[in-house]
C-alpha cells in the first residue's frame, strides 16, 4: 500500500540544514549588454558557476519539461515552482485547456452547463488577459471559446480585456484588440450581439496577486461589473490606441476604460442573470477577482452592486478553497509534493518571500495548495511588498529582508529546510528597465551571499536555482540572436520571460564530499530538483519522481 515514509538514502546523512534558494527570473544566456545578470556585479552566483563543474549545471525551465504545450512556450513561475516542488511533470493549465477545447469536452462538463443556463436571457461575460503569452491565458483559447459558446446558444457576449505587455512585447495590445474585434464582428454578422465592454492594463486593473493591492481588483470590478471607469470610448481599439499615446503609457498599466454606446451608457456591465467566465487558466492573478465574484461575505472593497450571476473559472484556481466552485476545465492534480513528503518525514520547513512571490514558494511549490501541511513543523513568512509602484523604481525590493529572515531561520536551528524566492530578476525584468534590472540582479546576488554565509556557519547544505529566465535577456532577438530594432531604430525591449535554461548549484560544508551531478541524465529540467533536495535531506525520492540530479561517489 501507499506510504508517506521515504526510504533512507543509502549514503547521505540526515540532519543537515538545507537552504533552497530560488532566484526568480534568472536564466543562463550569452554574455552581452542585454544580459543584466552578466552586466551586474554578481560575485556569488559567478563563483558558483565558476566553481567545481560537478556542483553547477543547467536544467530546462520551459516548454514540455515543465508541462507546457510546446517547447516554444517560455517558462513561468507557476509551472516552474510546480515542477520544483512536485518533482514530476504535470500537464499544466495551458495544455489542459487546449485539450478540452480540441476534444470539445469543455462544453460537456458541469461548468459550461451551469453558465449555459444564462444564455437564454442573460449575457455571457468573458474576463481575462488578452495576449498570446501563454502564461495566464491565450488568445486562441478565447477565440475558440467565443465560437464554441456562440454555437451553443450564447446570444449576447461581452469581453472584458486586460492588456498584457508583460508576457508579450509592449505595444502588442493593439494587434490583439484588432484580432478580437474582427472575431466579434464576424459573430455580429451571424446575429450574435458580441462586443468588447471594458478594458485596462493587467498590472493596474484586475490582475494583482497574493492580495498585494486590492485597489487593482476594485478598478477592474468598477469597469467590468459596474460599467464605470474614468475613461469612456466607443471602441476598444480607439481606447487602447488613445491611452497608449499618453506619455509613459504602456500595455501593462493602461488605465481602466469602458465602452459606451451613443447615449454614453456602458455597453456591458454585469447584471442579474448573466454568466461570467474568467478566461485565465493560471490562478495567482485571478483568484482575487474570483473571490469578489463568488464570496457572499466579501469585504476587501465595496462592490457597490453584487449581481446574481452564474460564474465559472476557466480552471478552479484554488483546490483547497474550492475557488471558484464552478470551472470549465479541471486543474492539474498535483499531489504528493516534495513539501508534503518531507514534512511528513519530519523535515521542519521554513519558507519566505515578499508578497508578490510569496505564493510561489508556498502555494505553487505545494501543488497549488494554500496553507500548511503540518503547522507544528512549518513556518511561512511573507514580507510585505511595496505596492502601487513599478519595481524599477525600487529594484532591490525586499531581497535583503528575505535573506535576513532566511539567515535567522537557518541560525535558529529550528528548521531542516529553509526555502526562499528572491524576486528581483523577474519583477524588475518585467518592467523592461535595463539599468534597474542590473541593480536588481546585484541585490539578489547579495541576498544569496547572506544565506550561503548562514549555511556555512551551521555546517549546512545549499541548493541554488531559478524558476525560469528573464533578466538574462532583455531584448527581442532574431533567429540568429541579433537584437531586433523597432521602426525608429531603437531596440525592442523584452519584458517577458525567456526560453533559457537555469542554473542549479549545490554545496555547503554539510554536503557529503562525494556528491556530484550525474552525467547520465540527458536533458533534466526543474522537476529533477525535488528528488535532489530529498537526497540532500538524507532520503530517497519516491519511485515516480523525476530522477535526482546527484550521485555519491565512494571516496
Ligand atoms: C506575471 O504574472 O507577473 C507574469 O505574467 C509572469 O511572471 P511569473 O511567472 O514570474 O510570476
Ligand atoms: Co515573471
Amino acid at each position: 500500500g501507499f506510504s508517506w515514509t521515504l526510504p533512507d538514502h543509502p549514503k547521505l546523512p540526515k540532519g543537515k540544514p538545507v537552504a533552497v534558494v530560488v532566484l526568480d527570473g534568472w536564466g543562463e544566456a550569452n554574455p552581452d549588454e542585454y544580459n543584466c545578470i552578466h552586466v551586474a556585479q554578481t560575485p556569488v552566483m559567478d563563483s558558483l558557476k565558476n566553481g567545481a563543474p560537478e556542483k553547477w549545471r543547467l536544467v530546462k525551465a520551459h516548454g514540455m519539461a515543465v508541462g507546457l504545450p510546446s517547447d516554444d512556450d517560455m517558462g513561468n513561475s507557476e509551472v516552474g515552482h510546480n515542477a520544483l516542488g512536485a518533482g514530476r511533470i504535470f500537464a499544466q493549465g495551458a495544455k489542459l485547456v487546449d485539450q478540452a477545447l480540441a476534444s470539445g469536452k469543455i462544453y460537456e462538463g458541469d461548468g459550461f452547463n451551469y453558465i449555459k443556463e444564462s444564455f437564454e436571457n442573460g449575457t455571457l461575460h468573458l474576463i481575462g488577459l488578452l495576449s498570446d503569452g501563454g502564461v495566464h491565458s491565450r488568445l486562441d483559447q478565447l477565440q475558440l471559446l467565443l465560437k464554441g459558446a456562440s454555437e451553443r446558444g450564447a446570444k449576447r457576449i461581452r469581453v472584458h480585456i486586460l492588456t498584457d505587455g508583460r508576457d508579450v512585447l509592449d505595444g502588442s495590445s493593439v494587434g490583439f484588440v484588432e484580432t478580437l474585434e474582427n472575431d466579434l464582428l464576424q459573430l455580429r454578422e451571424k446575429g450574435i450581439d458580441a462586443r468588447i465592454a471594458s478594458g485596462g492594463g493587467r498590472m493596474y486593473v484586475t490582475m494583482d496577486r497574493y492580495e498585494n493591492d486590492w485597489d487593482v481588483v476594485k478598478r477592474g470590478w468598477d469597469a467590468q461589473v459596474l460599467g464605470d471607469a474614468p475613461y469612456k470610448f466607443q471602441s476598444a481599439l480607439e481606447a487602447v490606441k488613445t491611452l497608449r499615446a499618453e506619455p509613459k503609457a504602456n500595455d501593462q498599466y493602461l488605465p481602466p476604460f469602458v465602452i459606451v454606446d451613443d447615449s454614453g451608457s456602458a455597453v456591458g456591465p454585469v447584471l442579474d442573470g448573466d454568466a461570467v467566465v474568467t478566461i485565465n487558466f493560471r490562478a495567482d492573478r485571478m483568484v482575487m477577482l474570483a473571490k469578489a465574484l463568488e464570496y457572499a461575505d466579501f469585504d476587501k472593497f465595496d462592490r457597490v452592486r453584487v449581481p446574481k450571476i452564474r460564474y465559472a473559472g476557466m480552471l478552479q484556481y484554488d483546490g483547497e478553497l474550492k475557488l471558484p466552485s464552478r470551472y470549465l476545465v479541471s486543474p492539474p492534480e498535483i499531489e504528493r509534493t516534495s513539501g508534503e513528503y518531507l514534512v511528513k518525514n519530519g523535515i521542519r520547513t521554513f519558507a519566505c518571500s515578499e508578497t508578490v512571490k510569496f505564493g510561489h514558494v508556498t502555494f505553487f511549490w505545494n501543488g497549488n495548495r494554500s496553507g500548511y501541511f503540518d503547522e507544528t513543523k512549518e513556518e511561512y513568512v511573507e514580507i510585505p511588498s511595496d505596492s502601487g509602484i513599478t519595481f524599477n523604481v525600487a529594484p532591490k525590493m525586499k531581497a535583503l529582508q528575505i535573506a535576513e529572515k532566511a539567515r535567522d531561520a537557518i541560525l535558529s536551528g529550528k528548521f531542516d529546510q529553509v526555502r526562499v524566492n528572491l524576486p528581483n530578476g523577474d519583477m524588475v525584468g518585467h518592467t523592461g528597465d535595463i539599468e534597474a534590472t542590473v541593480v536588481a540582479c546585484k541585490a539578489a546576488d547579495e541576498a544569496v551571499k547572506i544565506i550561503l554565509d548562514a549555511v556555512e556557519q551551521v555546517g549546512g547544505i545549499y541548493l541554488v536555482t531559478a524558476d525560469h529566465g528573464n533578466a538574462e535577456d532583455m531584448v527581442k532577438r532574431n533567429k540568429s540572436g541579433k537584437p531586433l530594432l523597432d521602426k525608429s531604430g531603437g531596440i525592442q525591449i523584452l519584458t517577458s520571460h525567456t526560453l533559457q535554461p537555469v542554473p542549479v548549484a549545490i554545496g555547503g560544508p554539510g554536503l557529503h564530499p562525494g556528491v556530484k551531478f550525474r552525467t547520465d541524465i540527458q536533458t533534466p529540467g526543474l522537476a529533477n530538483v525535488a528528488a535532489t533536495v530529498m537526497n540532500l535531506h538524507g532520503f530517497e525520492s519516491p519511485a515516480d519522481y523525476e530522477p535526482t540530479l546527484i550521485e555519491v561517489a565512494d571516496n
